[in-house]
């Protein structure tokens, strides 16, 4: 498969920014630049604007997604939602082992592949983010950790399951900092992330999987990026919380 023939995906990550008034603005404002474009778009809202994004998305090819789930059925989780309620809202996409849920919220590999397993079972999709810190850029230890992360979390996930995972390559450096990695530093991890794919799974699945980058990427950035072979699309985060940006982003999948 060529890279023309994966369907290009650009994804919001709006974190925990928005109150449920501005997620229905911002989505009221983003949602006629994102009608006929060449990708598949999703928003990943807070689990509480759930309601509100399916209700200002409602008739349009607008995917919703959610930033986390708990792995468990349901029970005593305080302050947890589950996969059942996840679907139950809606939802299509979940973000999984995002870099501020592993360092701030305990999701260790183990936590991440366990979730990962979740929301396979039930039948959602994933956005499976890994990525490397600064010092291990530096110590060179970047495509052993990349490695390590995927094989934990894809250990058991079958090649059936994998047409539900997208996974984005996210540099831990390069988020919510302005620094962005370079078009050929995110291509070569993403074409390295690729390979890994091929190894568990052979070529024809992993040139069909589709392969993210997210750190930084906006309006300025977007178009190098996405025309990398290996880079078929983007998890934003601050560019997604500015409409005009967020459009640019779209409009440069072409
Ligand atoms: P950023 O965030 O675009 O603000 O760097 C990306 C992400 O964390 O998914």
């Amino acid at each position: 498969m060529r890279k023309e023939l994966r369907k290009p995906f650009i994804a919001a990550n709006y974190k925990m920014n928005l109150t449920r008034g501005e997620t229905a603005a911002l989505i009221k404002a983003i949602r006629p630049g994102c009608a006929f474009v060449a990708c598949e778009v999703a928003l990943a809202v807070p689990a509480i604007n759930a309601e509100t994004a399916l209700k200002a998305l409602k008739g349009s090819e607008i995917q919703l997604a959610l930033q986390n789930v708990h792995f468990a059925e349901k029970g005593a989780y305080t302050g947890e939602i589950s996969v059942a309620m996840a679907k139950d809202s809606e939802a299509t996409y979940i973000i999984l082992g995002h870099s501020e849920r592993r360092e701030m919220f305990g999701d260790t590999d183990e936590v991440v592949a366990k979730k990962l397993r979740a929301v396979l079972d039930g039948g959602l999709k994933v956005v499976l983010c890994v990525g490397e810190s600064l010092s291990q850029r530096e110590e060179g230890k970047t495509l052993e950790h990349i490695f390590a992360q995927l094989k934990s979390a894809l250990s058991g996930v079958t090649a059936k399951e994998m047409e539900r995972v997208v996974i984005a390559y996210e540099p831990i450096w390069a988020i919510g900092t302005g620094k962005t990695a370079s078009p050929e530093q995110a291509g070569e991890v993403c074409g390295f992330i690729r390979g890994v794919i091929s190894g568990f799974y052979g070529d024809i699945l992993a040139e069909g999987t589709r392969i993210l980058y997210g750190g930084s990427m906006n309006g300025q950035n977007a178009q190098e990026l996405l025309s990398q072979y290996d880079i078929d699309g983007g998890l934003i985060g601050s560019a997604s919380l500015k409409p005009e940006e967020f459009l640019k982003i779209v409009k440069a999948v072409g």
